[in-house]
């Protein structure tokens, strides 16, 4: 073969080569809420620091890797810590994800949040979004600035995770520390440990070391794809739902004004099984007659607070937790209360979800 010819062809086969290495990189979308995974103090060793304070390209430009893994861009979409999160955010997010999940150009989708409320914030999106691909969200318990801070390697296997199409069917997905929990599982336990989440007797998903994803098993409840929960394109607001924890000599009070302040819904953060003090339960019948859907969890962070054992749930109209905790029990039934107030109905949901 001539020289020119040989040059040619081995020419297009690198530009070949070359387009497809690319068009195979897949596309990961950054989404940025704040939280101390953003955050910044004055001092590596300062214990004090500013949630939210960096902004997503910096957040990405600090881990220069990515780069190898996905085809990488970032968008804001708030800059709070996530004591703050609320429905306008969670709405403007969950909306965010949908649409750029439907499109061709997008594989899987990486989110900072901080750690307060992240269990809240994936087990929200875990109800409404409406795609199989990965959704995957990621914090950190040390600042930006911070000496041996946590966030890049938790950006880098979150991003990691959201480019494999193993994640995919999955349902969203939380990354901290090397573990890959399920939003419906996994739960803050710790102040300030860099292992601060658990997904307790259900277990890991799997786990990511330095971006090598291993995978344990699937969620067994009903999630993304799958879930009858969605969001309307005019959804501004949901539904207030308050959350009361029971204690030794409670009062019925905060239950009573829970409902006169326009909470549509209850959950009783109970002691053990969902349980709490006679009169908080007396109080509890009477808001149910008015109305307002009453869930009896657990503030046990462990265990299922089962229908019937210690209160009467068929006889007082309320609806038992199963294997959800108050934070995520109160997610749920805002959800629930969208679509009807038929405590059954919601029983079913919490059964199944
Ligand atoms: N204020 C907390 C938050 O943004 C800080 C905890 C964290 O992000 O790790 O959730």
């Amino acid at each position: 073969m001539k020289r020119t010819y040989r040059c040619a062809i081995l020419l297009a086969a690198a530009v070949l080569f070359g387009a497809t290495a690319y068009a195979e990189k897949p596309k990961v979308v950054i989404l940025a809420t704040g939280g101390t995974i953003a955050g910044a103090a004055l001092e590596p060793t300062d214990p004090g620091y500013k949630s939210g304070a960096v902004g997503v390209d910096v957040l990405i430009d600090a881990v220069p890797q990515l780069e190898e893994i996905a085809d990488v861009s970032g968008e804001q979409i708030a800059s709070i810590g996530s004591q703050d999160m609320n429905d306008e955010v969670w709405l403007k997010l969950a909306k965010r994800v949908n649409q750029l999940l439907a499109s061709d150009d997008v594989d899987g989708i990486a989110i900072t949040h901080g750690t307060d409320t992240l269990e809240e914030t994936s087990y929200f999106l875990q109800l409404v979004t409406k795609s199989d691909k990965p959704v995957v969200m990621t914090g950190s318990m040390r600042p930006s600035t911070a000496m041996s801070a946590d966030g890049p390697l938790n950006i880098y296997n979150c991003v990691a995770i959201a480019a494999d199409p193993a994640a995919r069917g999955r349902g969203v997905l939380v990354l901290i520390d090397d573990d890959i929990h399920s939003a419906h599982d996994v739960v803050k336990r710790h102040t300030t440990d860099v292992a601060t989440f658990t997904s307790g007797e259900p277990g890991l998903v799997g786990v990511s070391l330095f971006g090598e994803n291993t995978w344990y098993r699937a969620p067994a409840k009903v999630h993304t794809a799958k879930s009858e929960f969605s969001i309307a394109a005019d959804q501004k607001v949901l539904p207030r739902v308050d959350i009361i924890y029971a204690h030794a000599n409670m009062s019925p009070d905060l239950i009573a004004a829970a409902a006169k302040n326009g909470a549509k819904g209850i959950v009783i953060a109970g002691v053990g099984d969902g349980n709490m003090t006679a009169p908080a339960l007396a109080e509890v019948g009477r808001v149910v007659e008015q109305g307002v859907v009453v869930v009896r969890s657990s503030r046990t962070n462990g265990g299922i607070t089962r229908r019937n054992i210690e209160v009467n749930d068929d006889e007082l109209g309320t609806v038992a937790s199963m294997d959800l905790n108050p934070a995520k029990a109160r997610v749920l039934l805002q959800l629930a209360l969208l679509k009807t107030t038929d405590a059954k109905k919601i029983q079913d949901y919490f059964n199944r979800y």
